[in-house]
């Protein structure tokens, strides 16, 4: 095969969000698929936090090695195939590269399923990580009943917007909390959220006293950051606590949770990671297109086109009040749709 191919290539640690200084885009070599591997060619790239995390540490995966094409995950078209079930031309989401070509193996590669005539990003916008998350995070973990309050942070990102939708689809009333008043309009204009703070110019935790008195059964954590200590403040007795995502600690390293409030409350934590619930993603992703069909929950994709953006797209997950709603997606290949 003759064709170029170009990948970003992790050449040092990053320090902060300085992802333009450790992230360098190279040629690279096409690879080659051994056996169980298939060569997929990248129609999207899904950026996502935990990306950062990858970088910085092994967590439910090693850390990227230096040297190595970022690792991400990909939604693409297989080219060549040794991996048994996989034929080239499948459209497949998995475990991939930041590159034009990469090479996938079986964990955690899906064929993508039927999108019912939706657009091919919606297997990232809605299905997957982000629809996987948000519906676990509520149904299964928070278990969300009807009547409860639910504030979520990073309310108008990928999971987050989710998150507040499905808990109004259980019936509680939702407080989204985001870093710009655009963001918050289109959470209650759009997407129906009982209320909406910028946590950027209001505060927060007098907000919630005064729309909730009674207490926040449920926050919904995307974040970790000040913000969670604030949050924490204003539970109700015997709320719960899902914690999601703590991106907030990788600009600017806050405070730990302060346990005062939690032991005074008898709160319960408790952090979840969708690896483990692999199970429950066929019920989820029936149970979201139901409700996208149906109208009553909504997804968005941002899309980035090039490549060459794949950095700078970044880098908005990470700055509070970065204009991107919903699913922030790289387009690799301009004829994807
Ligand atoms: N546990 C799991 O299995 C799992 C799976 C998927 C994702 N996650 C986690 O879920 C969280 C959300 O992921 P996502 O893909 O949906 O990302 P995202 O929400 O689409 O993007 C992140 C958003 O968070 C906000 N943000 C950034 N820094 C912030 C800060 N310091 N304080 C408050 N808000 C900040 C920004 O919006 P604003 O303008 O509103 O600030 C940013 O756009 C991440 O922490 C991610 O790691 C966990």
């Amino acid at each position: 095969m003759n064709k170029a191919n170009r990948g970003w290539v992790l050449e040092s640690y990053p320090v902060g969000t300085d992802f333009e200084s450790a992230l360098k885009l190279r040629d690279i070599a096409m690879p080659e698929p051994g056996p169980g591997q298939m060569l997929v060619r990248s129609l999207y790239l899904s950026l996502d936090p935990a990306n950062r995390g990858w970088m910085m540490m092994p967590t439910y995966i090693p850390q990227v090695p230096l040297g190595a094409t970022m690792w991400g995950f990909v939604l693409g078209r297989v080219e060549r195939s040794n991996l048994p079930g996989f034929a080239a031309g499948d459209l497949v989401s998995g475990f991939g590269a930041w590159a034009d070509y990469c090479l996938m193996g079986a964990d955690m590669t899906n064929k993508l399923p039927d999108l019912g005539g939706l657009p091919l990003y919606a297997a990232q916008s809605l299905f997957g990580l982000s629809g996987g998350t948000a519906y676990v995070g509520v149904v299964d973990i928070a278990k969300a009943k009807a009547g409860e309050v639910l504030v979520v942070s990073g309310a108008a990102g990928s999971v987050g917007s989710l998150v507040g939708q499905i808990a109004k689809i259980q019936g509680c009333t939702v407080i989204g909390i985001a870093g710009s008043p655009e963001k918050c309009t289109w959470l209650t204009d759009e997407l129906g959220f009982d209320h909406a703070i910028d946590y950027r110019s209001e505060d927060v935790a007098a907000r919630l006293k005064a729309l909730c008195p009674k207490g926040v059964d449920i926050y919904f954590d995307n974040v970790g950051g000040p913000l969670t200590n604030a949050i924490a403040s204003c539970m109700a007795l015997r709320g719960r606590i899902v914690l999601c995502g703590s991106m907030a600690k990788f600009a600017n390293p806050g405070p730990e949770l302060d346990l005062g409030p939690i032991l005074l409350n008898r709160v319960t934590v408790q952090g979840f990671i969708l690896i483990d619930h692999f199970d429950r993603l066929d019920a989820a992703n029936a149970a979201l297109a139901d409700w996208a069909a149906s109208g009553k929950l909504k997804h968005k994709a941002d899309i980035v086109d090039g490549l060459e953006n794949t950095v700078a797209a970044f880098r908005m997950l990470f700055t509070p009040g970065a204009p991107h709603m919903g699913k922030l997606l790289v387009r690799v290949d301009p004829a994807a749709l």
